[in-house]
């Protein structure tokens, strides 16, 4: 099969070429998926580079997530028959025709999308499911603060969170991106290039969650922000690793600062966060409530110009690679 491969020593967008390589085998509980599209995500950029290693046991082949045609069912569970259109979280190997993946991940492309739609959603759904709805225990008729809304995973979390019937505050930076979000659906939109969004927030009478991909000065603002009882979920640290928090300030509202990663959780733990969105998500995507919102569509063998332009901040929405 064809795959997206990295030159021998090569970490540059330049060093992708598309190269032949072996079907991945089809274990035990696996489905072998034909790849029509592969999502392009922040993390291949920092495998090509080299500063994100694939974890042990995972395919070296870049790619978190696909969408294509069920191949071969190699599982006694019967979740799934051939021909099947599907899309999935894949333990790497998703830029490639043919992934093998856990029964247990695949999800039905949404009815009314198309397979490069479906193909941007299950990083970013699990995602912001997990960290929102788990770990965030967002409940409707709350507020969520969140920021970048402009990102994936930003503008994925004010649809959900309106989805699920909560109050969003949104910031993003600048007047054009600001009037996007409103049309995604924000209740309130603070453009942090004019103001910084303590003071707005504290007006609006504050969050119960805040789902935050900037973590560095944003971290104390946040607490700022929040309500009593209120939960910061971490899922990024764009602005900066390390922080510097007043903890008084988290003891006095009882808050709680959590946070998550998606990649390392085990396979049972993604098929149960698998079949929670399926349930509770894609009922949201098919009525129309969440809308894919996809950016750009590149041929397979442009994945190098792909990245490059994820990685050039043009985009707003998901790119994504057709084979
Ligand atoms: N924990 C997990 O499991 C998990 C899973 C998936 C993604 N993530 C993380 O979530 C984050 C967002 O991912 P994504 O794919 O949605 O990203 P993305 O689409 O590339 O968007 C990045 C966002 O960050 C904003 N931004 C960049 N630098 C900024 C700065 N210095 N100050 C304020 N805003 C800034 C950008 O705004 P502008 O357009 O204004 O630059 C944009 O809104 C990443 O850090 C990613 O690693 C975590």
């Amino acid at each position: 099969m064809k795959a997206i491969l990295i030159r021998d020593g090569g970490h540059s967008a330049e060093d992708l070429y598309v190269g032949d390589v072996s079907r991945p085998e089809v274990g035990r509980g696996h489905v072998l998926i034909r790849v029509s599209h592969s999502g392009v995500n922040r993390p291949d950029i920092l495998q090509r580079q080299g500063s994100y290693p694939p974890p042990p046991g995972a395919s070296p082949i870049m790619g978190l997530e696909v969408a294509g045609t069920v191949e071969t069912v190699n599982s006694d569970e019967n979740l799934w028959t051939v021909g099947d259109r599907v899309c999935s979280l894949v333990n790497g190997g998703g830029y490639a025709e043919y992934v093998s993946v856990d029964a247990r991940h695949l999800l039905p492309v949404p009815r009314g999308l198309s397979e490069a739609e479906a193909a941007g959603l299950p990083e970013v759904c699990l995602t912001v499911y997990a960290n929102l709805m788990e770990h965030g225990a967002l409940q409707a008729g709350e507020t969520v603060l969140v920021h970048g809304t402009n990102s994936g995973i930003g503008s994925m979390t004010v649809m959900m969170a309106k989805g699920f019937g909560a109050n969003v505050i949104a910031t993003v930076r600048g007047a054009e991106r600001a009037a996007w979000v409103k049309g995604l659906g924000a209740d309130h939109v603070i453009d942090t290039r004019n103001t910084d969004f303590v003071t707005p927030v504290k007006d609006l009478g504050g969050a119960d969650v805040v789902l935050d991909i900037m973590g560095g000065d944003y971290t104390p603002k946040n607490i700022l922000c929040l309500k009593h009882r209120g939960r910061i979920v971490q899922v990024g640290m764009i602005r900066g690793n390390k922080t510097e928090i007043e903890l008084p300030r988290l003891m006095q509202k009882q808050g709680i600062l959590t946070g998550s990663m998606l990649r390392p959780r085990s396979a049972d733990e993604k098929a149960r966060l698998s079949a929670a969105v399926a349930e509770r998500v894609w009922p949201l995507i098919e009525a129309g409530a969440i809308r894919p919102v996809l950016a750009r569509v590149f041929d397979a063998a442009d994945a190098g110009a792909a990245q490059a332009y994820l990685d050039s901040g043009q985009h707003t929405g998901k790119v994504v690679l057709r084979w």
